[in-house]
C-alpha cells in the first residue's frame, strides 16, 4: 500500500472507529505478523492465497460481530437516554432532594413502599427510579394502574385464572404477580382495588403466594411490590373504604410527594429539562423561557402539578417559533392573570374560583363527579359554582 501500510491503517482506523472490523490479507504471512494484527484489533487473519469459502466464512463472521456490536452500542446510548429522560426525578428543592436521596436509601431493599402524592406529582417516575437503582433493575418492571381494570377482571389480571374458570377465560392467564418475576410490581391508583379483592391482595403479601381463579394451587411470588395512591389512604382507612391491615402491609416505607405548588423553586429546572426533551422530539431549538413567562408558571397553583406543566410546556413550545417562550404562548388563562387583574376580594376570589374549577374539568375532561370530588365540593354545589362563574362553555 502507498504511504502508509496495512498495520498502521488498522491501528489508526480502530483508534478512531473501533466497530469497525478488520480482516488483515498479506502475501507474505509470517506468524509474527499475525499477532501483531491480532493484538492491534484486527478480526483475523488470512494469507495469499486463500480459498475464497474460507475467505467468505471470516467476512461473514466479522460482519456478524460488526453488526451485534453496533445494535448495543446502538441500544446502550438508547436505554441511557430513556433513564435520563423518563425515570429521573428531576428537581433541587430540599423536598426533591429529600425523596431523592430517600429512593436511594430504600431502593436496594425488598421492602414494600407505599408512594403518596397527588396526580401528576412524579410517582410513577419514584417508583421506576426505586427499581431503576434496586439490584432488580435487569428484572421486570411491570406497572398496573388498579383503576383502570374493571372490578370484576381485576382479580384475574393480578393474580391470574386457569382456563375455563369463567365464561371468556379461553385459556390459563398468568397473572401481573407472577409477570413480574423477581423484579418490581408497581401497583398504581391501589384505593380503587375493592374490599374483597383488598382481602386476597392482603394474602398474597403475607404469604407471598398468590392463587389464580379456578385453580386450587397457590404460586410463589417473588416481585417487590410498590404501591401508589393520589388519596390519602388514611382517610379511606378511617372511612372503610381500605382495609387498615392492608394499608400497614403496603406502607413500610412511604415516600411522599408534594404537590408541585409546595415546591415551586423545581419549576425552572423542570421547565429547562421539558424544553430540551421536547425540542428534539417537535423539532425546534428553543432556548428557555422569558422572566415574564417563568414568573407566571411560577405564580400559578398547578392542580395537575407536574404533568400539567409538562403539558403547558409542550403546548407553548407548539406555538412558539422565537428562541425564547413567552408569556404569550401559554395558555391564555396565564395571560388573564396578568392583565386584568381585579381589585376588589370578592372578584379576586370569584377570579380564582373560575381559573381554578376551570383547571380542574379540563384536568377531567369535563367530568363533574370527578371534579367535584378532587375540588372536595358536592356535585351540586359544583353546578351552582359553574352556572355562577359563567363555566358551562
Ligand atoms: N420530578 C419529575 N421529573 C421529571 N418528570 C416528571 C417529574 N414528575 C413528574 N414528571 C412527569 O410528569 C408526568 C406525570 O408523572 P407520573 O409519575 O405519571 O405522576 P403520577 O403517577 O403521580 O400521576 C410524567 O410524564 C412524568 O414523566
Ligand atoms: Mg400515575
Amino acid at each position: 500500500m502507498p504511504v502508509i501500510d496495512g498495520m498502521e491503517l488498522l491501528k489508526s482506523t480502530k483508534e478512531q472507529f473501533p466497530l469497525i472490523e478488520f480482516i488483515m490479507v498479506t502475501g507474505h504471512g509470517t506468524i509474527e505478523r499475525a499477532v501483531e494484527a491480532i493484538k492491534a484489533g484486527a478480526y483475523d487473519f488470512i494469507s495469499k492465497p486463500f480459498k475464497r469459502a474460507d475467505m467468505l466464512r471470516i467476512v461473514e463472521k466479522a460482519l456478524e460481530k460488526f453488526s451485534l456490536a453496533r445494535e448495543n452500542s446502538f441500544l446502550k446510548q438508547q436505554l441511557a437516554e430513556i433513564e435520563h429522560q423518563k425515570h429521573n426525578f428531576i428537581g433541587s428543592s430540599s423536598h426533591a432532594r429529600e425523596i431523592k436521596s430517600l429512593v436511594r436509601r430504600i431502593a436496594n431493599t425488598p421492602s414494600n413502599i407505599l408512594i403518596s402524592g397527588e396526580s401528576g406529582t412524579g410517582k410513577e417516575v419514584i417508583a421506576r427510579m426505586i427499581h431503576n437503582n434496586s439490584d432488580r433493575m435487569d428484572k421486570p418492571f411491570v406497572a398496573v394502574n388498579c383503576g383502570a381494570i374493571s372490578e370484576h377482571l381485576m382479580e384475574s389480571e393480578l393474580f391470574g385464572h386457569l382456563k375455563g374458570s369463567f365464561t371468556g377465560a379461553i385459556r390459563d392467564k398468568e397473572g401481573l404477580f407472577i409477570s413480574a418475576k423477581n423484579g418490581t410490581l408497581f401497583l398504581d391508583e391501589i384505593s380503587t382495588i375493592p374490599l374483597n379483592l383488598q382481602v386476597k391482595l392482603l394474602r398474597a403479601l403475607e404469604e407471598h403466594e398468590v392463587l389464580p381463579v379456578g385453580s386450587t394451587k397457590t404460586y410463589p411470588i417473588a416481585a417487590r411490590i410498590i404501591a401508589a395512591s393520589n388519596r390519602d389512604l388514611q382517610k379511606e382507612v378511617a372511612e372503610n373504604r381500605f382495609r387498615e391491615d392492608l394499608f400497614f402491609r403496603l406502607n413500610v416505607i412511604e415516600v411522599n410527594i408534594p404537590p408541585l405548588r409546595q415546591r415551586a423553586e423545581d419549576i425552572q429546572l423542570l421547565t429547562t429539562y421539558f424544553i430540551e426533551r421536547m425540542n428534539k422530539g417537535l423539532n425546534k431549538n428553543v432556548q428557555g423561557v422569558s422572566v415574564e413567562a417563568l414568573h407566571a408558571l411560577q405564580a400559578h397553583s398547578w392542580p395537575g402539578n407536574v404533568r400539567e406543566l409538562e403539558n403547558v410546556i409542550e403546548r407553548a413550545m407548539i406555538f412558539c417559533d422565537d428562541e425564547l417562550i413567552l408569556s404569550k404562548h401559554l395558555p391564555p388563562m396565564f395571560l388573564a392573570q396578568e392583565n386584568n387583574s381585579p381589585t376588589s376580594l370578592k372578584e379576586a376570589v370569584a377570579h380564582f374560583e373560575k381559573k381554578h374549577i376551570g383547571t380542574i374539568l379540563t384536568l377531567t375532561n369535563g367530568d363533574k363527579k370527578e371534579a367535584a370530588r378532587l375540588l372536595d365540593l358536592g356535585v351540586s354545589s359544583l353546578y351552582r359554582k359553574i352556572s355562577e362563574l359563567g363555566l358551562e362553555k
